[in-house]
């Protein structure tokens, strides 16, 4: 059991040995995927997104991050009617996760983009692309030193009421306190993925139109509703206009 500073150890344990895994295809790919160390969902964060897709009923799903396309293949299999885009920088992975898709037969809904995406996501928003505004359910989980570039790329992507999971925003505890920070190489990387991931908590959590909770599930959750996407993205750049005009004071 690893610790992850989130809850105690013995209540992560139990609550990990209270997981079901009732698809025989996804029981195998976690098996397999876990044992060669693959990041991949979690088993809580697994559980609560499996609610989430059951209470939204989302019809256009997009994933950052897609490993070998297990949480792509968890969407595809909870949402049947959903299509399911997910977006991968590593071609390896991303070759990987079309082979896993294919053999749980969900090629037709479920698709893989290759490449880092800020760049996809800027390409999908330039012109009248037919992403803008279509995306009712986004799970963000990539690199977590870029959430708020994510964030600000899919803003122009979601559609009314849009559910946004974006997963290890507690980073191990390191985000809730510097107590949790262990010294050594990786300490100064931490330490910017940690201000960065603070700044995205504070914004989710304050921003008008929006309503986030941060829940301590696997490596930490946060969940946010947005109802008017169009007017978040207004204050967005009004944001960005203001602060331009300061710097240049
Ligand atoms: C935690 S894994 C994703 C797990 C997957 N969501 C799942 O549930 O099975 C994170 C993945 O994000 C990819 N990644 C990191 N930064 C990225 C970026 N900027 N654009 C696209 N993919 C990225 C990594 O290569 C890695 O495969």
């Amino acid at each position: 059991m690893e610790t992850r500073n989130i809850t105690v150890p013995e209540t992560a344990e139990y609550i990990e040995g209270l997981y079901v895994q009732s698809n025989p295809y996804l029981k195998a790919l976690r098996q397999r995927n876990q044992a060669a160390m693959v990041p991949i969902l979690l088993e809580e964060t697994e559980g609560l997104l499996h609610q989430l897709a059951l209470l939204r009923s989302p019809k256009h799903i997009l994933e950052i991050g897609t490993a070998v396309g297990y949480g792509a293949i968890c969407f595809g299999v909870w949402c049947p009617e959903a299509q399911v885009t997910t977006v991968e920088h590593a071609p390896e992975m991303a070759a990987q996760a079309e082979e896993n898709i294919a053999s749980a037969g969900l090629s037709h809904r479920v698709n893989v983009v290759l490449g880092d995406a800020r760049k996809v996501l800027a390409e999908w928003n330039e012109g009248e692309r037919q992403e803008r505004r279509s995306y009712d359910f986004i799970f963000i989980d990539a690199a977590k030193g870029h959430y708020l570039e994510f964030w600000e790329l899919c803003l122009p992507l979601m559609a009314k009421d849009c559910v946004v999971v974006s997963d290890n925003v507690l980073f191990k505890g390191l985000t809730a306190s510097d107590v949790f920070s262990a010294p050594g190489k990786k300490k100064r990387k931490h330490r910017t993925i940690v201000r960065r991931l603070r700044t995205y908590l504070d914004y989710l959590s304050h921003q008008e139109g929006l309503v986030t909770s941060v829940l301590p599930v696997g490596d930490g959750l946060a969940i946010t509703i947005v109802s008017n996407p169009e007017q978040v993205a207004a204050q967005w750049k009004l944001k960005q206009i203001a602060t331009m005009e300061k710097n240049d004071e």
